[in-house]
């Protein structure tokens, strides 16, 4: 009978023991529910003040954080209920007002965090004053029925960043071992949760400030754009008339012109035209960047073009006196689908990139092709690419560390456009090099025109 009945003790002890030990993991799995859905680290203090007393049924809690500035402690939360508020009311001043000064003996608070061991105290005002005066805590004290005090450090990363006072409606020795691991449980979150908002803040901010600069360069790009779009059309009518009368004076139109006058009006018309090509570049870019360059695909035939453009290049590769020459395949060369005007500023870039940047040698074109693509190159024997640079040529405004060298000018987009133009006929474009003045070779692959699957349909006349 004895041993049925001790036995019946011990567990139930033991069950005890259990539920105090369920009862603490389900307080700290609530409180870190709770702490987890906000970011706010104000807000998250305040909740763990209230859970001190709403979760783990103790009195209360104050919780403090260092100001490392003024070397001070000040009050961040304190337990927000109909006893604390009334209890707080003694007080002359708003308690967030206090700063415990962080000293060697001046209040046990202090020394707490000082040490970053727990401490216990049977009197708040041991912990609290200074700063606050020893008679409103004792009234406090005595309003909220406190026992015991416990001061437990916060700390994140090795570091001591505050405290949080425990009250306590029970004397010392009647605190267990399972009250000080639930304490020391719940002061590690706020530890962790002040790193973790501090982290999630600076992100935060770091992320806005991204997301303002991006907005701002979107703004900016745009207005670029905008610009020059209209700067070109707008330059456009006035340059047409230029070239237009300088070469209606050049043909004679307006009678004979004395020998120097015909040389300067020939560079006026040569500068006219430089500047209509270039205000072309830009139209092509702003088309490309709003997204309005539209393809007139049609079935051609690449070798008549190739053979133009080397026609009206042919002075330039003379005038340095360069090796210039359109190597056509034996075979009858199939046709391509593809916009015959974009396709020629492709081309005539290409090839006069070679002769721009080839000071002596050769320049020769040449095309290829198999049952499904064509592909045209340019071979020469210039300055050639370093091989870090041979894929961000063709990104907008890049110009090769070589062409320093050779002193031309030019606007780094010839590349770009070519790349948007081959891109939208479903072809790809790149550049092979052996290096820094061992030449360079620009190619395109395009597909051939297929009756069965492309679509073309000649407008009828
Ligand atoms: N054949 C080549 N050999 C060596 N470098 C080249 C060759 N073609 C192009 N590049 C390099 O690529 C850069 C970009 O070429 P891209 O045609 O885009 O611009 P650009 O020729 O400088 O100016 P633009 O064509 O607008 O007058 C050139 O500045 C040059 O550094
Ligand atoms: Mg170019």
């Amino acid at each position: 009978q004895e041993k049925v009945e001790e036995r019946t003790r011990s567990l139930k002890e033991a069950n005890k023991g259990l539920e105090e030990r369920n009862k603490f993991l389900a307080t700290m799995q609530a409180v870190t529910n709770l702490i987890s859905r906000t970011m706010d680290l104000k807000q998250v203090n305040q909740m763990i003040a209230d859970s001190i007393a709403r979760e783990l049924g103790y009195v209360g809690g104050i919780l403090s954080f260092v100001d490392t500035e003024k070397n001070v402690l000040k009050v961040g939360a304190i337990t927000n209920n109909t006893e604390t508020k009334k209890a707080l009311a003694i007080l002359p001043k708003d308690p967030r007002e206090y700063e415990t000064v962080l000293e060697e003996g001046y209040s046990l608070g202090a020394q707490t965090v000082l040490s970053g061991k727990i401490n216990f105290s049977d009197k708040m005002s041991e912990f609290l004053s200074p700063p606050v005066d020893k008679d409103s805590l004792e009234k406090i004290q005595a309003q909220l029925g406190v026992k015991t005090i416990v001061g437990v450090p916060v700390f994140s990363e090795a570091k001591i960043i505050g405290i949080i006072h425990f009250l306590m409606s029970v004397k010392k020795d009647q605190i267990s071992s399972l009250d000080i691991e639930t304490m020391t449980a719940l002061t590690n979150q706020v530890g962790i949760v002040s790193r973790n908002v501090k982290l999630y803040n600076t992100l935060q901010h770091a992320n806005e400030e991204l997301q303002d600069a991006n907005m701002r360069l979107r703004e900016l790009d745009k207005a670029k754009s905008e610009f020059l779009s209209i700067a070109s059309h707008q330059l456009r009518t006035p340059i047409s008339a230029l070239k237009g009368y300088l070469s209606m004076i050049i043909e004679g139109d307006f009678g004979k012109i004395p020998g120097p006058i015909n040389k300067v009006v020939k560079d006026l018309f040569e500068s006219a035209s430089r500047l209509a090509r270039l205000i072309n570049v830009f139209l092509n870019v702003s088309r490309i960047e709003s997204g309005r360059l539209k393809l007139e695909k049609k079935p051609l035939q690449i070798v008549d073009m190739v053979e133009s453009v080397m026609d009206e290049l042919k002075n330039e590769a003379a005038k340095k006196e360069l090796k210039f020459d359109f190597k056509k395949p034996k075979k009858k060369v199939p046709q391509i689908f593809a916009d015959s005007d974009k396709l020629r500023e492709v081309v005539l870039n290409l090839i006069d990139n070679s002769i721009k940047y080839t000071p002596q040698g050769s320049v020769i074109a040449s095309i290829e092709f198999d049952d499904e693509n064509l592909t045209f190159m340019v071979e020469d024997t210039g300055i050639g690419i370093k091989k870090d640079e041979v894929k961000t040529l063709f990104r907008k405004f890049v110009r090769g560390s070589g062409v320093a060298q050779v002193h031309t000018g030019g606007s780094g987009l010839g590349l770009f456009i070519a790349q948007k133009i081959i891109k939208e006929h479903g072809g790809r474009i790149w550049a092979e090099s052996d290096g820094q003045g061992k030449g360079s070779r620009f190619k395109f692959e395009i597909p051939l025109y297929d009756e069965k699957t492309m679509e073309y349909a000649p407008e009828e006349k």
